[in-house]
């Protein structure tokens, strides 16, 4: 499966979003990552909907991680404003084999992230609907966190469980030393905030984050 960074605009100057993802797109992106925060499942705030509507014209698949409660009852939203896949937290819903049920009708590929301290083995009665599995690399909630070296053995395990054919998304503190190591245990996406857009230059920086994954 091919390596690819995704690059998260929560890190990015909102003064000048569209200038600083047409950066990372003319340097290569194919993805991007959008963090949806509800002051609930963690204790700050982000953006909508409209977020991701205002980024629908990029040619790139449009990667949503609801990190908010009872997801399902947004799915319908965000993928009505366009987005490609949507993660929801294993820990954000009693539901979540019926959330992933409602991205998939929603015409989305699915995801489910696990935050540091949930077990791999979640996902063992879902792993087969799923596009992607998101393992965070630091508690979720906040950009600039310092990776977390316990889930490189993590992602290894995780890679074990769902096979060779699933997305496995590494979520927080990637950047230039940490994603080698994470695309050398299994990891394919590389969602990377602060590392590119905590830069003054987006593009070079996405581009030395993806030699450091190994992406082709
Ligand atoms: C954190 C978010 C991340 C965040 C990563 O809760 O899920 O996507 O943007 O930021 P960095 O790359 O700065 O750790
Ligand atoms: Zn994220």
């Amino acid at each position: 499966m091919r390596r690819r960074i995704a690059p998260s605009i929560l890190a990015a100057d909102f003064g000048r979003l569209h200038e600083q993802v047409q950066s990372v797109v003319d340097a290569g992106a194919e993805v991007v990552h959008i963090d949806i925060m509800d002051g609930h499942f963690v204790p700050t705030l982000s953006m909508g909907p409209p977020a991701v509507a205002g980024l629908r014209d990029f040619d790139v698949l449009l990667d949503i991680h609801l990190m908010i409660e009872r997801p399902e009852r947004h799915v319908q939203d965000f993928a009505a404003a366009g987005a490609n896949n949507i993660t929801v937290h294993y820990e954000a819903t009693p539901h979540v084999h019926k959330a992933v049920q409602a991205i998939k009708e929603s015409g989305c590929t699915a995801g489910v992230a696990l935050t540091p301290s949930t077990p791999v083995e979640a996902l063992s009665e879902v792993r087969g609907e799923l596009w992607s599995v998101l393992c965070m690399t630091v508690n979720p909630g906040w950009g600039g966190q310092r990776f977390i070296p316990a889930s490189l053995d993590k992602i290894r395990r995780l890679r074990a469980l769902v096979g060779p054919d699933v997305e496995l998304e590494v979520d927080g503190g990637i950047d230039e030393h940490t994603a080698g190591p994470c695309a050398e245990a299994g990891a394919t996406l590389f969602v990377a905030g602060t590392s590119v857009f905590g830069t003054e230059d987006p593009g070079g920086a996405f581009r030395r984050v993806a030699v450091a994954a190994g992406c082709s």
